[in-house]
This record gives C-alpha cells, sequence and structure tokens, in this order.
C-alpha cells in the first residue's frame, strides 16, 4: 500500500505542537509495518538541509494559484533505517524558504497563509506526478491540506492520474479551519458553484477550507474516540462543524495518537539530569533538584509538590482557567513550572504572577525542547487543564516520565488520564472545566503526594502505560484499506 502524508509540520524537521510530533511518528511506524509512505511538507527557511542529511533533486513543477504560476523545487530526505519511506520538501523561497511555520516571530499568522497552504496541498499533488508516484491514499491533515480532496474531486480532468486515490482527512484541531474572506475566491480557481451560499467552500459569506475537506474526502478521522464523539455531537466541540459533518455522511473515526517513546522515555532522554526507569524512580528526584536549580526556585520547595506545565498560551488549553486559579493553586503549598508559549494577553498576566511570587513560580516564554524533557523529569505532577484537547501528546508523555496528570475530562486526556482511587488510576481528572474543580483536583493530588506509597504506586501506574504507535498505525491500516474498498 502507498501513502501520501501532507502535514505543515513534521518532526524533527518543524514543530510548533503535536501535529509535528504526529507526522514525524505516524508515518515512520507505518512504514515500520511495511506501508510505502511519503511524507509532504515545506521546507521552510529554519530547515537546516545539510544538518538533516536532506538531498536536492533535479524536480521542478509549476502550481498555479489564482493567476500566478508559482516554480517550485524538490528535496528529498531518505529514511536510513526504511527504504520505503521518505519525506519530500516542497520549496519555494517566497512562501517557505524565507518564512517560519505560521507566523513571524511575533506569532502573528502571515496575512497570506491561504495561498500557502493551497500551494502545499496542489504541489504535494503535483510532486506525486512528477515523481510517477501515484498514491493509494491522500492522508490529508488540518485545514492546510484539507483542499486535496476537493481538487480530485472538482478537476477530475487534471488530476485524472487519481482516480483510483483516495483521501482521508484527519482532524487535529477542528477550530482552526482556515478561514478567509470570499474576495480571496480568485486564487482556488474552483468551480464558481462551490462558493454559493451554503456551498461546500462557503460558510457564512466566507471560504471555509476545512468544510469543503471534510464535505469531499473520503473517510474521515481525529486523533482520539472521545474527540470523535464530541464533534459528532456537540456544536461547540466542533466549533460550528457538527452538521457539516453530519451531512458529509462519513463518521469520524476516533485513533489515539500515540507518543515517540525514542523520543520520550526516561530512561534514554539525553536532555535529562540523570536517566530513570520504573526500576529507578527514586533517581527521578536528581532531576527534580537539578530543574529547580536551573529554573531558580527556591530550593526549600524540594520536598513540596512541583507542577509542570508545557504548553501553547492558547484558550484551548485552559490558561483562562489556570490564569483564575493561580493564586489559590499557589496557597497549596506547591511550587510551578510553566513552559508556554503563545498569545500575547496570556503571556502578559502569567507574567504579572510570577513576578509576585518568584521563588514558587517560574515561567518561561520560549518555545524550548530541552527544558520541555526536563519539566518531564523533574516534576511531579503535570497540569494540563484544557477546555478541549483532541488527544494530547503531553500528558502521555508525562505518564511514562511518572509525573502524575491532572487533567480536565475531555477529548483525549479522558482517553489516556484515570483517576485515581487509592488502587487503579494514574492521575487526577476533573470533570467541570472551572477554576474550583481545578483547584479541587490539585488539592486531592498534593494530600496524595504526602502518602509516599500511594504517590509511587500511581506514578508505576503511569510508568507502566503503552501508548507507543503501533497500535495506532495498525488501526490507521485498517482505515486506509477500508476507504480504498469503499
Ligand atoms: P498541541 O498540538 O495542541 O499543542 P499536544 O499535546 O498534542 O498539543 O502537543 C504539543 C507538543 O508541542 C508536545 O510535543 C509539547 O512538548 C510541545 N510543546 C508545546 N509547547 C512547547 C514549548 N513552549 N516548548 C517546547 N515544546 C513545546
Ligand atoms: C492538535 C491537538 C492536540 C493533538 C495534536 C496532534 O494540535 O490540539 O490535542 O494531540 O493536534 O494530533
Amino acid at each position: 500500500m502507498r501513502i501520501a502524508f501532507v502535514s505543515a509540520e513534521v518532526y524533527p524537521f518543524s514543530k510548533v505542537g503535536g501535529l509535528g510530533d504526529v507526522a514525524g511518528a505516524l508515518p515512520l511506524e507505518l512504514a515500520a509495518q511495511g506501508v510505502d509512505v511519503m511524507v509532504l511538507t515545506p521546507r521552510y527557511g529554519s530547515i537546516n538541509r545539510w544538518g538533516f542529511g536532506i538531498e536536492d533533486s533535479p524536480y521542478r513543477y509549476t502550481v498555479n494559484i489564482g493567476n500566478k504560476a508559482i516554480d517550485c523545487g524538490l528535496s528529498r530526505w531518505q529514511s536510513p533505517q526504511y527504504s520505503n519511506f521518505q519525506v519530500y520538501f516542497i520549496e519555494n523561497e517566497h512562501y517557505f524558504g524565507s518564512r517560519g511555520i505560521y507566523g513571524n516571530e511575533n506569532g502573528i499568522p502571515y496575512e497570506d497563509n491561504d495561498e500557502r497552504y493551497l500551494l502545499l496541498s496542489k504541489a504535494a499533488l503535483e510532486v506525486c506526478k512528477v515523481l510517477n508516484r501515484i498514491p493509494d491514499v491522500i492522508h490529508c491533515n488540518d485545514n492546510h491540506s484539507a483542499l486535496i480532496p476537493v481538487y480530485l474531486k472538482s478537476k477530475l480532468s487534471e488530476y485524472s492520474l487519481f482516480q483510483n486515490t483516495k483521501t482521508l482527512l484527519t482532524l487535529h484541531n477542528i477550530a482552526y479551519q482556515g478561514i478567509v474572506n470570499m474576495d480571496r475566491r480568485l486564487i482556488y480557481d474552483l468551480p464558481d458553484d462551490l462558493f454559493y451560499p451554503i456551498a461546500p467552500m462557503e460558510w457564512y459569506g466566507q471560504i471555509n477550507p476545512l468544510k469543503a475537506g471534510i464535505l469531499f474526502a473520503d473517510a474521515l478521522s481525529t486523533v482520539s474516540p472521545t474527540h470523535a464523539r464530541e464533534i459528532m455531537e456537540d456544536e461547540g466541540f466542533s466549533a460550528g462543524l457538527k452538521g457539516v459533518i453530519a451531512a458529509a455522511g462519513k463518521p469520524v473515526q476516533g485513533i489515539l495518537n500515540g507518543v515517540d517513546y525514542s523520543e520520550w522515555s526516561p530512561q534514554r532522554d539525553i536532555y535529562i539530569a540523570k536517566q530513570y526507569s520504573n526500576k529507578t524512580v527514586s533517581e527521578k528526584q536528581f532531576n527534580k533538584i537539578a530543574l529547580l536549580n536551573d529554573i531558580g526556585i527556591d530550593q526549600a520547595m524540594v520536598d513540596k509538590p512541583l507542577i509542570g506545565m508545557v504548553t501553547r498560551l492558547v484558550e484551548q488549553k485552559g490558561i483562562p482557567v489556570l490564569i483564575e486559579a493561580l493564586e489559590r493553586l499557589l496557597a497549596l503549598d506547591v511550587a510551578m513550572i510553566i513552559l508556554g508559549s503563545g498569545e500575547p494577553d496570556y503571556e502578559r498576566s502569567l507574567m504579572k504572577f510570577a513576578e509576585r511570587f518568584t521563588g514558587r513560580l517560574k515561567i518561561d516564554f520560549g518555545y524550548n525542547n530541552s527544558l520541555s524533557h526536563k519539566i518531564m523529569a523533574g516534576g511531579d505532577m503535570f497540569l494540563m487543564p484544557s477546555r478541549y484537547e483532541p488527544c494530547g501528546i503531553t500528558q502521555m508523555a508525562a505518564l511514562k516520565y511518572g509525573t502524575v496528570p491532572i487533567v480536565h475530562k475531555t477529548g483525549g486526556l479522558a482517553d489516556t488520564v484515570f483517576q485515581w482511587n487509592s488502587q487503579s488510576g494514574n492521575g487526577f481528572v476533573f470533570e467541570n472545566y472551572s477554576a474550583d474543580d481545578l483547584i479541587k483536583s490539585v488539592r486531592n493530588a498534593v494530600s496524595v503526594y504526602y502518602d509516599k506509597d500511594e504517590w509511587r504506586h500511581i506514578m508505576l501506574n503511569g510508568m507502566a502505560a503503552d501508548f507507543s504507535w503501533q497500535q495506532s498505525a495498525q488501526q490507521y491500516v485498517e482505515l486506509y484499506t477500508y476507504t480504498c474498498q469503499v
């Protein structure tokens, strides 16, 4: 089976969040299971061609965006491990080479992102053509590549080579739909009737690529079973697209993401002060001491619970509730380290707390892979108060490090973290999305923390969990196979 996997970010070449993690790990596991996989992604300026061993290729091709003919190049990374796995980079200096992933250094999205994602989608199809590698399934991810199914089904003669190709659209985050003004219509070069009121591309007078992708894709999935139910049943969770999903007439399959244990496991983590396993779990303490030292938290806090967070600072992640709860949380005699980047307003509010509670609360507003590993290893608890969470990778990583998650019961968090009840469970779960419930849950965790036997039991339960990609990749293979048959 031949799969083309299209993603705006692919770890380790580019990453903003979990989409990068998934696009880095799932194709690799598919290749391990014998699938022929090519990943298609932009080559952003930050991707070091030589460092990664990316090879140039002689291929050139043209992609039309409105009345512009855009000349593109191609480079390639061949997996040393699997001959059936390559990453192809779409090269264009203006749209990708001179820029970052979604926005500039201040986090402001690029104004021409509609053209950039359109270029990614159309270029992915051109690359399949120039390489003469027509896939059985094109696996599209989020709004950035959601238009691929729309082109295949509405431009039949242009894409006749793909007449037997099926499409799967995975919804990692349905709230980001790529909506733009109707006056951008001409860049798409799609039939007019797709833009009429209530037609697939139209959305309350604007253009919505994700809506069209949902309607045209042959199959739909999201990244956890609970979130699949949430978006099929609840208008809010679906960010307004519940009716569109129903109209598409395809159930959204929920396939839980995995976590890449070659990257996230305390036995082989290269970023942490001391490696440890479930047999040497007491050595986790070295990492706590090193972390407190590094970030300047008072060493007197060493025997108190240290709560970590690694997150994008956006509403989805429960930052408003965190801000509301923060003062009362710190009154529970805990220390906290938050690593996050995102919206400036949240950064400003959090900064004020950090200034008031120096020595107890440390906030790092960067994107810092090494520190994220140190927080996993050095923290006692890992907080994720997300309002919604399609899957979430960090809670699964935290479990492996014996860093006990405290989560709001939603999406993938509900599928991976289970409330401790003195015998079983691997974390602390609160049902209502509110500051009061968040605090209750943390208070509960703090009281259990001081019972060392019980705490060790929870940690070991978490460390025993296996969310490796193997099982998820098998489910994708089944879904690809099924999609090809219908
Ligand atoms: P989302 O994709 O919604 O942001 P996930 O939990 O699926 O959430 O994935 C987030 C990924 O991004 C994880 O690998 C996490 O470690 C990483 N990450 C998020 N924020 C930062 C940051 N400030 N610094 C380093 N890594 C981060
Ligand atoms: C999105 C979601 C996150 C998920 C990730 C990878 O960014 O917010 O929950 O883990 O995609 O699928």
